[in-house]
């Protein structure tokens, strides 16, 4: 989600709107905005672009030097008016935005309920103006401070109230929050681009500290009410670069977001006894004891990750699972019935076959999984239970941060489905997730590391052709691979199963023919060397994957990209990531645009 906040001379709502309108990467499924003034505290909001709200305003002016304003990206109640940002309490005096997630919103709620609140959202949010307003007693710092101690998550949180009209208070836990000073005017927002228009003089808020903006005076206090003095930042990017966090485009920000995402999607969910805790699917045991068919169905890197999904289902409970491309799945004898649960992955939630096995699926009776990005899209609000992977917006086409938290999300239900099953111990699955909890670092170590990466894309940026092998897993991360090399680069790249290559498609093997070659599943180790030797032998260019203490692979490779060492059934979620920034390379020095390749589009709602 994005915020922005202003207190100054200018119109709040102009400032505020033009502002949100360089953070729609944040978010945009709705818009809000509060703004304070003589008359009183007046707020608007709605489900839709910010050129919704914006119109309204356009329309019918909203007066005031004093606001703060929100576009949002759905993780708790789906988009609608009331789901919206800003949120206040019951006299309406107090407006709050928020950007991340209350974990202990529903102990708050109940809390809160007790004591006669009406809740008018399904939002986690809305405790915090509630709280927020049981604390005053005529300031709005102090009301501030006792309302974060109660909170538990991640949060960066602009309050302001309608009897405190000349004060604006923000907070940054876990959640990207900055400062800007203007002459005679104040900003807070989450990002730098919002602020650019009116000021390059920032302050980056770290965790804990709050800001206080009294008229035109800026405040920032540690967690403990103690000032801080802060250095101030001068930015010199421009605004473009600034959106994109100072990556060239969206997909190479997107894969740098792979860390945080994937520790967002596991460790936000784990209870303090380390455990998953699956809130939203309310499977119990009998529903899965019924249950005696397993489906993923989804398209394009979905379907990937869906591939993956289907190993650790079969691995973890013990039963056999079919995946499938949802546009063939449809039209097949798929066998579906009411013992049967179908899991539909899809990032945005609303492609057109995906949607279609959904309603055919539920039509027969089965048990409807979904697997998204996207609060309240079709097939989250269709589906009988959802599980949210928080990639937060994915904006280039290629999809990369959430391809990665799928596969986590799919090996999260998984874990839970076989704990539940009795088909794992409790040791395995406290080890497996230790060890899932190792991936954001893993990720990042890969990241840091780009210079082979690069090296590797200028040789290969002029070919006209690219193979992916693999074996077992490696297999479905080939196809990941090939896909993303073809829809950033336009080479064409075909994934195979390493041990299939000699019926055939080894004819097509040339000198210089890039080859990468997926080596990170321990037991399949020495039959991927076998097939890179084959390869070899005809004059490839050998690229290989593979764990860091596979050394031997430097025997029959041109050039090793290294992972860290890792569970055979992880390894993926970090070896896809050498393969994206790969493709990214690739087409950055093809001169192609990265972020919008030709043809394609990011959601796909025709047949
Ligand atoms: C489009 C996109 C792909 C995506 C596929 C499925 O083809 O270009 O990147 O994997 O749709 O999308 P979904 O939103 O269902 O995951």
């Amino acid at each position: 989600c994005g915020i922005v906040g202003y207190l100054g001379t200018k119109n709040a709502a102009e400032v505020i709107v033009d502002g949100l309108s360089k953070l729609e990467y944040r978010g945009y499924d709705s818009a809000g905005i509060a703004v304070c003034s003589e008359g009183g505290l007046e707020i608007r909001k709605f489900k839709g672009r910010l050129a919704v709200l914006a119109e309204d305003i356009e329309k019918n002016e909203m007066k005031g030097n004093l606001g703060i304003g929100h576009t949002r990206w759905a993780t708790h109640g789906e988009p609608s008016d009331t789901n919206s940002h800003p949120h206040f309490n019951k006299d309406k005096t107090i407006a709050v935005v928020h950007n991340g997630i209350i974990e202990n919103y529903m102990e708050l709620k109940e809390e809160l309920m007790a004591d006669g609140v009406e809740f008018l959202s399904q939002t986690d949010t809305e405790v915090i103006p509630h709280l927020v307003d049981k604390y005053y007693e005529g300031n709005l710092l102090d009301a501030v401070y006792k309302t974060v101690e109660r909170l538990r998550g991640a949060y960066a949180l602009g309050v302001v109230c309608k009897d405190a009209p000349d004060e604006l208070v923000a907070v940054r836990k876990d959640s990207p929050l900055i400062a800007g000073i203007g002459e005679g005017e104040n900003f807070v927002a989450s990002d730098i681009p919002a602020l650019l228009k009116y000021t390059r003089k920032v302050y980056f808020l770290e965790n804990g500290e709050v800001v206080h903006i009294k008229g035109t005076d800026l405040k920032i206090y540690d967690a403990e009410r103690n000032p801080v003095e802060k250095e101030i930042f001068d930015v010199t990017w421009d605004v473009e670069a600034a959106s994109k966090g100072g990556f060239d485009c969206f997909m190479a920000k997107e894969i740098h977001e792979q860390p945080e995402g994937i520790k967002n999607t596991l460790e936000r969910r784990l209870d303090e006894s380390g455990k998953i805790v699956l809130d939203s699917i309310k499977m119990k045991k009998e529903d899965l004891e019924k249950i005696n068919k397993i489906y993923i169905v989804a398209c394009g890197t979905a379907y990937h990750a869906g591939l993956l999904g289907k190993k650790a289902l079969e691995a973890f409970l013990n039963v056999p699972v079919i995946t499938d491309i949802a546009s063939e799945f449809r039209y097949n004898d798929n066998f579906v019935d009411e013992n049967s649960l179908v899991i539909l992955v899809s990032q945005s939630g609303e492609t057109a076959d995906t949607l279609a096995v959904l309603r055919d699926s539920k039509a027969k009776g089965a048990r409807i999984l979904a697997v998204t990005n996207v609060v309240g899209s079709s097939i989250a609000r269709e589906a009988d239970d959802v599980f949210y992977t928080w990639a937060g917006p994915e904006i280039a086409v290629a999809s990369t941060k959430a391809y990665t938290t799928q596969i986590v999300s799919l090996y999260m239900i998984a874990l839970n489905f076989a704990l539940e099953k009795g088909s794992i111990k409790e040791d395995y699955y406290m080890y497996m997730i230790e060890k899932m909890k190792t991936l954001p670092e893993g990720v990042q170590s890969i990241l840091d590391n780009q210079d082979k990466i690069k090296e590797i894309a200028q040789k290969i940026v002029d070919k006209e052709h690219a193979f992916f092998l693999g074996r077992g897993i490696d297999y479905a991360l080939a196809m990941e691979g090939s896909l993303k090399l073809k829809e950033v680069s336009y080479i064409h790249a075909e994934a195979f199963a390493a041990g299939e290559l000699k019926h055939g498609t080894i004819a097509l093997i040339e000198e210089g023919t890039p080859v990468i070659s997926i080596a990170t599943q321990e037991k399949l180790f020495e039959k991927m060397v076998s097939n890179m030797q084959e390869v070899t032998a005809r004059g490839a260019y050998v690229v290989a994957i593979a764990q860091e203490h596979n050394k031997g692979v430097e025997k029959v490779a041109d050039d090793v990209i290294y992972i860290p060492n890792s569970d055979d059934m992880l390894s993926p979620v970090m070896a896809v990531v050498p393969m994206q920034l790969l493709s990214y390379y690739v087409s950055t020095l093809r001169g192609l645009d990265v972020d919008k390749p030709r043809n394609l589009a990011k959601s796909v709602t025709v047949e």
